[in-house]
């Protein structure tokens, strides 16, 4: 990958670069489409990076079809895929990890406390040996890009850090590779996640600035749904994640609830 990179950057040519774990499903042809529009080169990755998954977290049922993925990738353009096995990113006697202190603690850090470690580290990797131009990642992992484009930042990576906007199935749900664990009726009820942050944006247009208000808004729409359990609704300031009080500036109201064993993300930025 390294010899192609240089090879396309000796003709002046732009990298795009869109990291994923693989079971590509219209989200991540997203990021490929603004890559792609953006750059002369896309380059796609796929690697199911063990050490953002906790011993409980059960890797090895992650879903994945590497044949369906790469069809996928060259049907939507990917100039190149980049899938190295683990021992190769993680060699016998490895110990290098990148910690973005203060983010990594907020919203889904509270519960996975090393999962974020794993993210910077593998995507601090992957930086170097695609030297992307521009790299993409989805809002509805938003704490994932604010850490990225951190530790982009502090670790001086060269690259452009392109947060791209949720893409949600017909009624709402935010596209996840974990949703296909979704029982039907479980599937039903995750809708709630979407309809509870639209009712949170209704209610803040309306001139609702108080946070512990908006929580509880959205609270009360998700606990209709028996199947639901709130890990986490929290506001909190873009780029340094700190809790606020009051709705005002650029705010993330993000959610974590859990459906039997999975847990879905949803999140909105408002800008008052
Ligand atoms: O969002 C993901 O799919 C992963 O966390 C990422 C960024 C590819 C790192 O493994």
């Amino acid at each position: 990958m390294k010899e192609y990179v240089r090879f396309e950057k000796s003709r002046q040519r732009t990298i795009g670069f869109v990291p994923t774990m693989g079971y590509l499903h219209d989200g991540h042809l997203s990021l490929i489409k603004r890559s792609k529009e953006e750059n002369d080169v896309t380059v796609l990755s796929i690697f199911l990076n063990p050490t953002q998954f906790a011993p409980n977290e059960d890797l090895s049922k992650y879903p994945r079809d590497f044949e369906k993925d790469s069809r996928l990738a060259l049907e939507s353009g990917v100039d190149a895929l980049f899938y190295p096995k683990a021992e190769e990113l993680y060699p016998n006697n490895y110990q290098t990890y990148i910690n973005v202190e203060a983010l990594s603690r907020h919203l889904c850090g509270k519960s996975r406390p090393d999962h974020f470690r794993g993210v910077a580290t593998i995507v601090s990797k992957l930086f170097n040996i695609v030297s992307p131009d521009h790299a993409y990642f989805g809002q509805k992992d938003a704490q994932q890009y604010f850490i990225i484009d951190r530790m982009a930042k502090d670790l001086n990576h060269d690259v452009n850090v392109v947060m791209c906007p949720i893409v949600r199935e017909k009624d709402g749900l935010a596209m996840s590779s974990r949703n296909v664990y979704l029982d039907p009726q479980e599937r039903q009820q995750a809708l709630c996640l979407y309809r509870s942050l639209e009712k949170a944006e209704e209610a803040i247009t309306a001139g609702e600035r108080n946070a512990q208000k908006v929580k509880a808004i959205i609270k009360e729409s998700i606990d209709q749904n028996p199947l639901a359990a709130i890990d986490y609704i929290e506001t909190v300031r873009t780029e340094t994640l700190e809790p606020v009080d009051e709705i005002e500036g650029p705010t993330l109201i993000a959610l974590a609830v859990k459906f039997g064993k999975t847990r879905l993300l949803d999140n909105t930025i408002v800008r008052i």
